[in-house]
């Protein structure tokens, strides 16, 4: 199985990423043994989806630590660094959720800090899998339907998680129980995770799909070629909005306007009860530049902007169901801001 996300002793103390800027014209692997190193990973998107970050994050502890001892660095310093890791990017809740995981057991040493954080990793792979057969459950049961064709956007595969994956885990669980149809993968623009590490994801694990550019999807959703739209989430607050990649909240429109589920899955770290509303996500803006070229090609003409936000907030209301391992609330049937309390780690 791919693993985006890795602990590697020998012969340096380190964290090996799958290079997921490449994907899929060349596999290759980062080495992280700084700070700087993880940062500049996190924000190229070299390591990415809200589990695998969150993974990354308590792994940085202990990257941040092996580098406070060769460099010399003070307390102040090493927390400073510990709090550039954290907040390398803002949305995916995942992130500081990771950091805070280990952060408490960093007077306890290094060596008992990445012992909690291969426990971040291994929670979130068991996580992930008991999500996918309950969400498997509630879709079979909803839909009624021998076989289901679904939706997706983004990657939320093992690429994005420590392993097997949340919305694409439950796309593979209901593959493995011969009940899934025609998937219709988003592309996923500006950076194509859809394109490149869903479809790349899909192909290995011999599963029938389409790769479909994000505009489609409405219309897909609209003209009755799909069940279920499944996707991931980056942080899904205590009222049940949830951020994920943007383009998302097209598709919960369209499917709330077609009648079909519309349906959130990830691990209760995902779930995040100290922000009320979608209002209060800090959305990230990556670089204007990613929006205008393609390719390495610029495409719009000199002095156009781009408008960059990485996610996009579906509210509560148009999700039919969250879905973690801890089990399923259905946001539009029962709103309640304390629903997701039920739900979260
Ligand atoms: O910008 P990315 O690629 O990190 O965005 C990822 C997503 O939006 C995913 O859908 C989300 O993190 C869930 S991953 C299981």
């Amino acid at each position: 199985m791919v693993l985006a996300v890795e602990w590697v002793e020998s012969p340096q103390p380190r964290i090996r990423l799958l290079d997921q800027t490449v994907l899929p014209a060349q596999e290759t692997h980062l080495d992280i043994t700084t700070v700087d190193g993880l940062v500049a990973a996190i924000q190229s998107l070299a390591v990415r989806g809200a589990p695998a970050l969150g993974a990354a994050g308590a792994l940085g502890v202990v990257v941040a630590m092996n580098q406070a001892s060769r460099d010399g660095w003070d307390e102040s310093r090493l927390q400073a660094e510990v709090d550039r890791i954290r907040l390398a990017r803002p949305t995916a809740v995942n992130l500081a959720w990771g950091v805070d995981q280990v952060r408490g057991a960093m007077t306890q040493g290094a060596d008992q800090v990445l012992i909690l954080a291969r426990g971040v990793v291994t929670d979130d792979e068991a996580a992930n899998r008991e999500l996918s057969r309950l969400g498997a459950d509630w879709i079979l049961e909803r839909t009624g339907l021998e076989r289901v064709r679904v939706v997706t956007h983004c990657n939320t595969g093992a690429l994005a998680t420590s392993a097997w994956g949340t919305a694409y885990g439950i796309i593979h669980e209901l593959h493995d129980r011969d009940r899934l149809g025609l998937v219709y993968a988003d592309e996923t623009r500006p950076l194509l995770q859809g394109s490149r590490l869903t479809s790349w994801e899909l192909t290995q694990d011999g599963i029938e799909h389409v790769v479909q550019v994000d505009g489609a999807a409405p219309s897909t959703i609209l003209r009755g070629l799909v069940d279920v739209a499944i996707i991931g989430a980056d942080r899904i607050v205590a009222n049940g909005d949830t951020a994920n990649k943007v383009g998302s909240v097209s598709l919960a429109l369209a499917c709330a306007r077609a009648g079909i589920p519309f349906v959130v899955a990830a691990p209760s770290s995902t779930v995040d009860l100290a922000t009320a509303t979608g209002d209060d996500i800090d959305i990230e803006q990556r670089d204007p530049e990613e929006v205008v070229n393609f390719g390495g090609r610029r495409t719009a003409p000199e002095g156009a902007v781009g408008f960059n936000p990485a996610f996009d907030v579906t509210p509560h209301d148009l999700i039919s169901a969250v879905v973690t391992e801890r089990g399923v609330v259905e946001p539009a049937n029962t709103p309640h801001p304390t629903l997701l309390a039920r739900i979260a780690g």
